[in-house]
């Protein structure tokens, strides 16, 4: 029976990151994905992480099983991260969460709940949008429309061309938008935008369905998710899907969380058991290391003080290197990348062709996606003039 599977081709991000990886060329230059990266490319623990690490093992005395919904730490303090500290809803209890493997996994679990509301409901996804986000969301059985959203002429945002798109949303639909730090492109909306966005959904009724993957590594914590919290304080309804991949650097440890704010504390809690029961039946349970330890840094001051000024030097690192990108390409070619400058995030478009990406790993081993999306985390000191140098080259 089996051997009717044929092998399929390697995944567009990570099959990249292999090829990279198996690169013999001492100079390589790995852009590929999504990872924060260090000067000395390395993508390092937190020190937050090591110490709530080390008191979670020493203080350990069972591997049982947690509640399905995970830890009560990680789901309080991932509920006041989201949706701040003086958020209405909050107040209200009217949000409930469940804590899941990874960003993906709490992506998969907010597929379960709209279905199950609404069989093959309809979801709207950026052009572009991050390549897993279909086979992730449509393999529960829902289906997908474009809106316009990245402009390559102006590299930034086109709105009219997403309200125009989204006009045609309605009751029922699911609207899945980037919390920030837009993936691939890193156009994001601004706080504007997302208020008549609200205003839209509102209106029209349709469910915005938010993932913020990267909280923390554009503006900083609170600004990067002032937009989703725009929605949420004019909203009944909304899903929320969170990950500690990136601000915590609990990649491996497959750590996020599906939060659903409701109409009331009552569906909140019935919300909570839908989630539950739909974890149940595709992995039964969270996986419980990153979650406590993400629990603790959150839920201690001095921990938590510590990782805020730990990222938000990330957080820096990453806005320093792209100016430093900018004004190196700038001194050795004729374009404009300004734009650069004004996306927030890991992610930016250098906008090169797909021949022009491809060059540029098979002549300079220089690596990133075939639409010319870089990890601007993955530059340093050391890669930074080869990277513009193999560029021009391109050009
Ligand atoms: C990326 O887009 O590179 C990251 O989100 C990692 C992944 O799983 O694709």
């Amino acid at each position: 029976m089996l051997d009717t599977l044929e092998e399929l081709p390697p995944d567009s991000i990570l099959g990249l990151a292999a090829a990279a990886r198996a690169d013999g060329n001492p100079d390589k230059v790995d852009l590929t994905v999504g990872i924060y990266m260090d000067e000395q490319g390395v993508c390092p623990v937190f020190g937050a992480v090591q110490k709530a690490q080390q008191a979670l093992v020493e203080e350990e005395i069972s591997k049982a099983y947690l509640p399905p919904v995970g830890p009560d730490s990680f789901n309080t303090g991932m509920r006041t991260l989201v949706f701040g500290q003086g958020s209405v809803a909050l107040g209200e209890d009217r949000v409930s969460s469940i804590a899941a493997p990874g960003g993906c996994g709490a992506l998969r679990i907010g597929a379960e709940i709209i279905n199950a509301a609404n069989p093959g409901a309809r979801v709207w996804v950026s052009d572009p949008t991050w390549p897993v986000h279909i086979p992730l969301l449509g393999s529960v059985g829902l289906s997908f429309e474009n809106y316009r959203y990245y402009d390559p002429v102006t590299h930034g945002v086109d709105f009219d061309g997403m309200m125009a798109d989204l006009a045609n949303a309605r009751a029922g639909d699911v609207v899945l938008l980037h919390g920030c730090c837009h993936n691939p492109c890193g156009a994001d909306l601004s706080l504007e935008q997302w208020r008549t966005l609200g205003e839209m959904a509102e209106r029209q009724g349709f469910l915005p369905f938010v993932d913020i993957a990267y909280q923390g590594l554009g503006d900083g914590l609170d600004q990067d998710a002032a937009g989703l919290r725009a929605l949420a304080d004019r909203l009944p309804e909304m899903i929320v899907a969170a990950s500690c991949s990136k601000n915590m650097g609990l990649y491996r440890e497959r750590t996020g969380i599906t939060l659903f704010l409701c109409r009331d504390a009552d569906n909140a809690g019935a919300l909570e058991s839908q989630a539950a029961v739909a974890a149940r039946r595709v992995y039964s349970m969270p996986p419980a290391h990153g979650a406590l330890i993400a629990g603790r840094v959150l839920g201690d001051d001095a921990l938590s003080a510590t990782w805020r000024q730990e990222l938000a030097a990330m957080c820096e690192r990453i806005n320093g290197l792209r100016s430093q990108l900018v004004a190196k390409l700038h001194a050795s070619c004729d374009r404009d990348f300004s734009f650069i400058e004004r996306e927030k995030g890991m992610f930016s478009f250098l906008g090169l062709s797909v021949e022009q990406a491809q060059a540029l790993r098979r002549e300079h081993s220089v690596y990133m996606l075939d639409s010319s999306r870089i990890n601007v985390a993955g530059i340093n000191a050391g890669n930074i003039d080869a990277l513009v140098s193999a560029v021009k080259a391109v050009l």
